[in-house]
């Protein structure tokens, strides 16, 4: 394991979030964004397809393992299937697992061919099982898309694991938890309750948060018989399930309990620069090294530096009104570290 990639706190960072655009195919919904939307930026900003692959190698090389590709919404990217090809490649320096993060709404038509050039893992972000909130909350239909994704995904024998991420909003889907449990039943996928988290102009407030102790009250209301299981290691998520059923649920506690102390996770913004931890402002631009012609060596040592400079967490619940940061679709679906 390369000490670049390990903290003043001793945390081994092998997960590395990439964000491919800035771009959605849809609202992605209010909390990924200020209502008046976000100024894109021009192509020629974004890191291209060949800069993305020589810093994935160098931090494949470093001892990242499992990579997730984000957004925006990330096969808004015109280069997708052919980046997922070239992170295939990077298998023999030891990356494991090609992730994505996607709101499924384009991507059944091409997640066969995103499989069959290396994806192993697919999150999907869906927030409401009814059609009409949906088209409300996304600005545009598209459930039976975001379903005929899911479906397709389970058909695969070859990806390892399907995630549907759900941001409970108090007041716009808290009333569909039970209903999005129930899809645990004959599914094998794994329901993550996400606790909304502010960012800059996402109308956050404490009070459209539900912590999820609140809904995991709920759930035992009506599932006695509810089994905490045991995480893997870095997972952000607190898992349980209902005995019989053949998926599980589990709950990103991002504001009310952090998980900082195991976090593993690394980002690059669409625009080419390293983000340590999600709820810090402090960027270096990977992007600019390499267009003055850094070395590999020379960009790694900005990247240890970078790393080095980790927070031992972020802000707490209680100081978080006071928050400043780039709204989440400029950043990746990405992470909070607690
Ligand atoms: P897995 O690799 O499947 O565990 O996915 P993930 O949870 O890392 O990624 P995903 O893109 O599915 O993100 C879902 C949610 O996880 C985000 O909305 C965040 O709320 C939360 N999350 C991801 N990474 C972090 C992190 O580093 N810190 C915190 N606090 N939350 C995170
Ligand atoms: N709070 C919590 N989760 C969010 N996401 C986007 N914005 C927010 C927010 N404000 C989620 C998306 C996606 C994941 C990567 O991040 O729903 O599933």
């Amino acid at each position: 394991f390369s000490g670049a990639l390990v903290d003043s706190y001793n945390r081994r960072h092998d997960y590395l979030r990439i964000s491919l655009t800035e771009s959605a195919n849809s609202s992605t919904g209010f909390y990924c964004m200020p209502e008046e939307g976000i100024q894109l930026s021009p192509t020629e900003k974004l890191l291209t397809d060949e800069e993305i692959l020589r810093l994935a190698k160098l931090f494949v090389q470093s001892g990242v393992t499992k990579i997730r590709l984000t957004g925006g919404e990330p096969t808004v990217r015109k280069g997708i299937s052919g980046i997922i090809s070239g992170l295939n490649d990077l298998r023999p320096y030891g990356l494991q697992s090609i992730a994505m993060t996607s709101n499924g709404l384009a991507l059944h038509r091409r997640l066969p061919e995103f499989i069959d050039n290396g994806l192993t893992h697919l999150n999907l972000s869906l927030d409401t099982l009814d059609p009409f909130k949906f088209e409300f909350m996304t600005k545009r239909p598209g459930l039976d898309a975001v379903l005929k994704t899911l479906n397709i995904a389970l058909e695969s024998s070859r990806l390892q694991k399907i995630k549907l991420n759900v941001v409970i909003v108090k007041g716009l889907n808290d009333s569909e938890v039970l209903d999005f449990v129930e899809i645990t039943k004959d599914k094998p996928i794994s329901v993550r309750f996400i606790e909304f988290m502010p960012f800059t102009g996402n109308k956050w407030d404490k009070f459209k948060m539900v912590p999820s102790s609140d809904l995991l009250k709920l759930i035992s209301e009506k599932h006695a018989g509810v089994v905490r299981l045991s995480d893997e290691a870095n997972d952000t998520a607190r898992s349980w399930k209902i005995p019989g059923y053949q998926g599980q649920f589990g709950f990103i506690s991002s504001m009310s309990d952090h998980f900082c102390s195991t976090c593993n996770r690394l980002r690059i913004t669409s625009d080419g620069q390293i983000k340590v931890c999600l709820f810090d402002a402090k960027e270096v631009s990977l992007r600019d090294l390499m267009r003055k012609g850094a070395s590999d060596s020379e960009i790694l040592r900005t990247i240890g530096q970078a790393v080095g400079g980790k927070e031992e967490k972020h802000l707490h619940m209680e100081d978080i009104d006071v928050v400043s940061n780039r709204p989440m679709i400029l950043i990746g679906p990405a992470i909070l570290n607690p």
